[in-house]
């Protein structure tokens, strides 16, 4: 099997918070390599720090100490970024040219139609109007959004469909990395599970992805789990490749998808999960 490639390294991070009393020591010189490909898992207990540190890695907010490098492109043609010390307005352009967001809530914008959301945020990008709006159309497509729904406001869409949209969103400029904090955290299961089918597809086309969770179904999609705790990386188990479900009599690779089940649940029992 050839090397992996790593996409994103983050070395000696910590994140302090502090207000006039007190520092809150968030990350704690934390070390982590992401790799091109993976789906990377996050997990632990709520304020461990997970967000805190998909906000770093991800340059929504800069770390208080260390570096976040990115390899982008293709060799020999990889550019090296250092993002951890980027101004603002160099933050935002490294974000609009190399990563895509999903969130627990939507952040939709309400007053614009499904189609209109994603051409907004691909138009900072690509100004080939024509082109985009064939490929927001073929990504609704594939996210189930039929074209009766392309002219529809949030309001009209179930929440399903929402966040199906805002993964399309987050994939419109083609990241390198697609982050996602609980992007199926207010969804009911149903929903959870299509959004869920969506990331591991996209997944399995190359789609490099950072996901925060907290439910062992969602954390089941990731090929790697990254376990915090207390603002350091814990413990960490890799998992190779989603097998499909578990539960399912059709999977062709019901005893590996177990397998691969048991082995996860094992390792957050250890966790104390
Ligand atoms: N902007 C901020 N200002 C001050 N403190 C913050 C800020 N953001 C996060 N914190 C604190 O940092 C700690 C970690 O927060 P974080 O949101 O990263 O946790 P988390 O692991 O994502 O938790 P959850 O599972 O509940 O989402 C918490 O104690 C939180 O209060
Ligand atoms: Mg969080």
């Amino acid at each position: 099997m050839s090397e992996k490639k790593v996409i994103l390294k983050a070395s000696d991070l910590s994140k302090t918070f502090s207000n006039d009393t007190v520092q809150q020591h968030v990350l704690k010189n934390l070390n982590l390599s992401v790799y091109k490909g993976d789906f990377t898992v996050i997990m632990g207990n709520s304020g461990s720090g997970k967000s805190t540190l998909l906000y770093s890695l991800s340059g929504m907010d800069r770390p208080t100490i260390g570096t976040i490098t990115y390899y982008t492109g293709n060799e020999p043609d990889t550019e090296v970024t250092e993002i951890s010390k980027f101004s603002n307005d160099k933050l935002a352009v490294f974000r609009r040219d190399h990563v895509g967001f999903v969130f627990q809530q939507n952040y939709l914008n309400d007053s614009m139609s499904a189609l209109d959301n994603i051409m907004v945020c691909g138009l900072l990008r690509n100004k080939d109007r024509k082109a985009l709006a064939e490929k927001a159309k073929t990504l609704l497509k594939k996210v189930e959004i039929g074209e009766g729904d392309w002219d529809k406001f949030p309001t009209q869409m179930s929440g399903g469909q929402q966040q199906r949209v805002a993964v399309v969103r987050g994939v419109i400029n083609s990241p390198e990395v697609l982050f996602a904090d609980e992007p199926t955290g207010a969804l009911n299961s149903q929903n959870t599970e299509n959004v869920l089918n969506i990331l591991s597809e996209l997944n399995s086309e190359g789609q490099s992805i950072v996901m925060v969770t907290h439910t062992l179904a969602a954390a089941e999609r990731g090929s790697r789990i990254i376990y915090l705790a207390d603002g350091v990386i814990f413990n960490e188990i890799e998992l190779g490749p989603y097998l499909g479900d578990y539960r399912d009599q059709n999977n062709p690779n019901l005893d590996k998808a177990r397998a691969r089940h048991v082995m996860l649940k094992n390792f957050l029992q250890d966790m104390g999960w």
